[in-house]
């Protein structure tokens, strides 16, 4: 277990970057001298976090442009992988404070850059290839939504860079997204009302050499439409509704990031 001194000065260091972190580091396992250097763990914890965001906003933009996907008086959407990536820019610009677009010179570890550039490419090349799909006329719904979005961006990066992105609940749709043990302890915290909201939580594991970091996610009004009430009714997806109501948790995105030497 990490001292109350070093868990301190872990976060003075989280604290003091751009990026707000609510969180320390816990390292697990074994002695803190003996896993990684504290540098690496600062950095991978803010690399983990700027992914999850990064999907997050992704998902964001995919929602924002729902009606405009399901249209069916509407051919060609004009939703292209650019005009994706303008408003993915904005939208993480505006949560993360990191400019996509100047990420030469942003004061940021290589390996993060490259990171996310990767989930950048991953998530226009999903959009490229949904073009068809998007572009179908005289079909109302099409089942592009973030949580198949976010799983094919997942995918995708995930076998590009070897760093696991998942998108978890503690119920689950998807059985593929069901939690494992770290994901379900991180949930149920989550689910609890009286947790502060958008605090990660993460873990470095010494054994597994990988740090874990999870993201909450909360319910917007446009999630209620197929998460919310009335609760075991179906959806436009044809799944029954959890339930959710305005601002609860309703699941998270997990990172699985492997330690490098
Ligand atoms: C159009 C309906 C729809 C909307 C809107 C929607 N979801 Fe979902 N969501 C689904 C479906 C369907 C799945 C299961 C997808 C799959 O098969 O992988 C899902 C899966 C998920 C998952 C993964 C866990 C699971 O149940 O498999 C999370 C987390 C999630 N949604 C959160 C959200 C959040 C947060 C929002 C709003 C930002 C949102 N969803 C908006 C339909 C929707």
């Amino acid at each position: 277990m990490m001292s109350h001194g070093l868990r301190r000065v872990l976060l003075a260091l989280l604290t003091a970057g751009s990026i707000a972190v609510s969180e320390p580091v816990s390292v697990q396992g074994r002695p803190p001298e003996a896993g990684p250097p504290l540098q690496t763990i600062l950095e991978m914890e803010t690399t983990a976090r700027l992914l999850a965001i990064l999907l997050h906003s992704g998902r964001y933009v995919i929602n924002e442009n729902q009606d405009l996907f399901d249209d069916p008086d509407k051919g060609d959407k004009r939703f292209t992988p650019e005009v994706f990536e303008q408003q993915l820019v904005e939208v993480f610009h505006s949560r993360s404070g990191i400019d996509l677009q100047e990420l030469a010179t942003a004061r940021l570890p290589q390996r993060t850059k490259e990171l996310l550039r990767a989930l950048v490419s991953s998530s226009k090349r999903v959009v490229a290839e949904a073009q068809p799909e998007i572009n179908r006329k005289g079909v109302g719904f099409k089942g592009f939504i973030p949580a198949v979005f976010g799983a094919r961006v997942a995918s995708r990066f995930t076998e590009s860079t070897g760093v696991r992105l998942k998108q978890t609940a503690l119920v689950t749709r998807n059985p593929s997204n069901a939690p494992d043990a770290f994901e379900k302890k991180a949930l149920q915290e989550f689910a609890d009302p009286s947790y502060p909201r958008e605090k990660v939580i993460s873990e470095v594991t010494a054994a597994s050499r990988t740090l874990r970091l999870m993201f909450p996610l909360y319910a917007t009004r446009r999630c209620l439409d197929c998460h919310g009430e009335p609760k075991g009714e179906l959806d436009k997806t044809g799944h029954p509704r959890e339930g959710l109501r305005l601002g609860q948790n309703a699941g998270a995105i997990s990172v699985v990031l492997p330690i490098r030497k």
